[in-house]
């Protein structure tokens, strides 16, 4: 007998759960679809049914718990997944970003993220919601027992990739706490608001390879992405991120593939975000 499908797997989570089963369980940080893959995750996360369940109270914007559903289908429960909302109505201005971007900036990273090829975000789109237009990201569980203040520091494939990854994105609030562990080993960066300024702000916990050369891979994945800016990544971005950020987004890809290293620190402004957990 064929092996149940992805779909099929989540399908029937949604079946045997009752709805407050589902909300509880979100609320205590699980995935009530189980594993997705991308497209079905990005599919459920456009179009399904939206709802709020709770608000968390230890992030600074208004970001909620929520879950998406998608309607039943010839019978069968629609999938049920959990999900981080974040409407634009809820974002607390900032000094140094334009007021009302932020939900546009974590869209543009994941696009960042899925051109690379790499994976390193969780599955985000831009979407009305309850509280209006907003990013909604598939809610990852984490793997409890790794102490991610105990492994910033190791050199671990992909924290390399994500430290690249937010060089290239000039993220600046790559805090312990915005990077997740995963059940399955990956590591995935959230929270990727403070990306794509015009001017250098990288802020991370990740300068382990500063300086360090790229390796082969690197450059490859770098080329691919100032590529993709004259072509469909760019095409997206336009869409999320003012023109003059597309183009200092393009001048630090040719700066990265011109050095073909790691960035260093600037001396003159703050490297490490506050707190780095
Ligand atoms: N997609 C996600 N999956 C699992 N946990 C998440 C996800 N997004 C955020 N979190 C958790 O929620 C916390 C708060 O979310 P965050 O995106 O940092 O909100 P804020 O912008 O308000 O700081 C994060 O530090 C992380 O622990
Ligand atoms: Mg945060």
């Amino acid at each position: 007998m064929a092996e149940p499908s992805v779909d099929d797997n989540a399908q029937s989570r949604a079946a045997r759960l009752t709805r407050e089963e589902m909300e509880a369980a979100a609320l205590e940080g699980r995935q009530v679809a189980g594993a997705l893959d991308r497209a079905t995750a990005l599919r459920v996360l456009r179009d399904g049914e939206l709802t709020v369940i709770g608000r968390m109270l230890s992030a600074s914007n208004a970001t909620f718990f929520g879950l998406v559903e998608e309607p039943r289908a010839n019978g069968r429960p629609g999938i049920v997944a959990s999900c981080v909302y974040k409407p634009i109505r809820g974002e607390r201005p900032l000094t140094d970003f334009p007021d009302g971007t932020l939900a546009c900036r974590e869209v543009a990273a994941h696009a960042v993220s899925e051109a690379s090829g790499w994976d390193l975000i969780p599955p985000t789109v831009m979407r009305d919601g309850p509280f209006g237009q907003g990013m909604v990201q598939l809610w990852m569980e984490v793997d409890e027992s790794v102490d991610v203040t105990a492994i910033v520091g190791d050199d671990l494939p992909a924290l390399r990739r994500i430290a690249l990854l937010d060089a290239v994105l000039n993220n600046a609030d790559r805090k312990g706490g915005h990077l997740l562990p995963l059940p399955d080993g990956r590591i995935l960066g959230v929270d990727n608001g403070l990306c794509f300024a015009v001017e250098p702000k990288l802020r991370t916990v990740l300068w382990r390879w500063r300086g360090q050369p790229l390796n082969d891979d690197e450059v490859a994945v770098l080329s691919r992405l100032r590529d993709g800016l004259g072509g469909d990544l760019g095409e997206c971005l336009r869409e999320l991120l003012a023109p003059t950020e597309i183009r200092a987004t393009t001048r630090r890809l040719d700066a990265l593939l011109a050095r073909r290293r790691f960035p260093q620190p600037d001396r003159d402004r703050p490297v490490i975000p506050w707190p780095p957990f």
